[in-house]
C-alpha cells in the first residue's frame, strides 16, 4: 500500500512504442500501491503487448476502441476520463504527442484525453521514443505545447534504445514513474526548503581493507529524502555505504567515514534549511588506519586498536550560526534500547536541536517498518508503527507544521 496512491483510480493509456513492456510493470505496482488501473490502448500500443495481459495484470477489461458497446451510454471517452483521478500514458509515444497537441479525437485514447475535464482530471505523459524523435524541434515544440495546455510531461531516461542508439528518449522505468505519480498526489509541504539529510553507517578504516562499521541499513534516511521530495523540497543526502538505489529527484552525495560525513555536511548545512540527522554514525574509529594491510606474523599476537571519539555531526551542525538563528531546523535521531523518552530527551536538550525522534524498539535496522517517538519542547508524541516510507511521509508533515508555526 502506498499513502499518495491507495484508493485512487488510474487511467493507463498506452500507445505504440516497445517501452509497453515497462507499462506491464507499472500496472502490477500501481495495483501492489493500491490504486485502481483502467487501462486503455491505441490499437499500435496492441502490437506491442496484448490487452489480455493488461488485464489480467490491472484486474479489469481494457479498452482499445471507442465504439466499445459495453457502456450503457456508449461513451467510454466520457465515463472512463469522469471516473479518474488521474490519466497516465505510458508509453507516451511522438504520435500520441502530436495527437494531444491537435487535439485529434479519432480513437478512444486521443478522445478521452481531450474529453477530461481539465480542472480536476490530471494528465501525466511518460514519453518513449527513439532519441532522434526526441531530439526533433517538433517534438520538443509538441512537448513544450501540450505542457503549456495542462499536461504534466514526466521526462525520459538516458541509455540503450531498442534501435540500437544510445541517448535521451527511454521510458522511464516503472519504479521512477510510479514514484512521480507519488510526488504528484503528495501535498507540497516543502516548497521552497532545502532539505540536507545523512543516512546509512559509517565505516571507519583498520586498515586498506578492513574497518568497523554498524547494521544500519540507511532504510528511514532514505525514505526521509524520497517524502521530502516528493513534498517539493530540493533534497540532498549525504550516505554512508548502503546498497539503496538513489531516490529519484534527490541528490546523493557518497561518504564512507564519519570524517567524510562531517567536511560533506557542513559545506552542504550551509545552503540547506532543514538538517535531518538519520546517519548511524559510529561513535568511535581506529586512532590511526595502518597504510597497508595489517599481517598476521603467526605468533599468535593480535593487534591492539585504539580508538577516539568521532566528531558529532548533528551536535556541531546544531551549533553554527545559521542553526541557531533559526535558518536551519535540525533534527535529530536516537536508537534506544530502553527508557526511550528519558534519552531521547536528554539527547535533543545536549545536541541543541528542535527536534528529537526516537526509534521505538525493537531494532528496526534492515527492515521495512519502524515506530517513531517525536520529542519536541512541547512534549512528545509516537507515530505507530508503519512502513519508513509511510513514517517518512509522516515525519516531513511534522516538520513542515513546526516549520509553519515559527
Ligand atoms: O549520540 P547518538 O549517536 O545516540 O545520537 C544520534 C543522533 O546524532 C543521530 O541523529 C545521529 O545521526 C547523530 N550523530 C551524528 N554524529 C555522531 C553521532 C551521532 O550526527 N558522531
Amino acid at each position: 500500500m502506498n499513502e499518495q496512491l491507495a484508493g485512487k483510480h488510474i487511467v493507463l493509456g498506452l500507445s505504440g512504442g516497445v517501452a509497453c513492456y515497462k507499462s506491464a510493470e507499472l500496472c502490477r505496482l500501481l495495483v501492489k500501491a493500491g490504486a485502481t488501473v483502467q487501462v486503455v490502448m491505441t490499437e499500435a500500443a496492441a502490437q506491442f503487448i496484448t490487452p489480455v495481459t493488461m488485464q489480467a495484470l490491472s484486474g479489469r477489461s481494457v479498452y482499445t476502441s471507442q465504439w466499445d458497446t459495453r457502456e450503457a451510454n456508449n461513451m467510454p471517452h466520457i465515463n472512463l476520463s469522469r471516473e479518474a483521478d488521474a490519466i497516465l500514458i505510458a508509453p507516451c509515444s511522438a504520435d500520441f504527442i502530436a495527437r494531444l497537441v491537435q487535439g485529434r479525437a479519432d480513437e478512444l485514447l486521443s478522445l478521452l484525453c481531450l474529453a477530461r475535464p481539465r480542472d480536476r482530471v490530471p494528465l501525466l505523459l511518460a514519453p518513449a521514443m527513439n532519441r532522434e524523435m526526441w531530439g526533433h524541434p517538433a517534438t520538443q515544440r509538441n512537448l513544450a505545447q501540450v505542457a503549456r495546455d495542462g499536461a504534466t510531461v514526466l521526462g525520459v531516461g538516458f541509455g540503450d534504445q531498442a534501435c540500437g542508439e544510445t541517448g535521451d528518449g527511454r521510458m522511464l522505468e516503472a519504479a521512477e514513474i510510479l514514484e512521480e505519480l507519488e510526488a504528484f498526489f503528495t501535498p507540497q509541504l516543502l516548497t521552497g526548503q532545502h532539505v540536507l539529510i545523512t543516512a546509512g553507517p559509517t565505516f571507519e578504516a583498520i586498515d586498506p581493507v578492513r574497518g568497523i562499521t554498524n547494521l544500519s541499513s540507511g532504510k528511514m534516511g532514505f525514505a526521509i529524502a524520497r517524502a521530502a521530495r516528493a513534498a517539493g523540497a530540493q533534497v540532498t543526502l549525504v550516505a554512508g555505504p548502503v546498497h539503496l538505489p538513489t531516490p529519484r529527484g534527490v541528490r546523493r552525495i557518497d561518504v564512507r567515514s564519519a570524517q567524510n560525513m562531517l567536511a560533506i555536511v557542513e559545506e552542504q548545512a550551509r545552503e540547506a534549511t532543514i538538517f535531518i540527522a538519520t546517519a548511524a554514525v559510529a561513535d568511535w574509529r581506529p586512532a590511526t588506519a595502518a597504510l597497508h594491510k595489517i599481517k598476521k606474523d603467526g605468533t599468535g599476537d593480535v593487534p591492539a586498536l585504539e580508538f577516539v571519539e568521532n566528531p558529532d555531526i548533528l551536535a556541531t551542525v546544531a551549533r553554527t550560526e545559521r542553526a541557531r538563528a533559526g535558518r536551519l531546523y535540525c533534527v535529530g535521531f536516537a536508537a534506544e534500547s530502553e527508557n526511550l523518552l528519558e534519552h531521547a530527551s536528554a539527547k535533543r536538550e545536549r545536541k541543541g536541536v528542535p527536534l528529537l525522534v526516537g526509534n521505538i524498539g525493537p531494532a528496526t535496522f534492515g527492515q521495512d517498518d519502524n515506530a517513531l517517538l517525536l520529542v519536541d519542547a512541547q512534549g512528545h508524541r509516537e507515530l505507530p508503527r508503519a512502513s519508513k516510507e509511510a513514517l517518512g511521509h509522516q515525519l516531513v508533515a511534522e516538520i513542515a507544521r513546526r516549520l509553519a508555526a515559527v
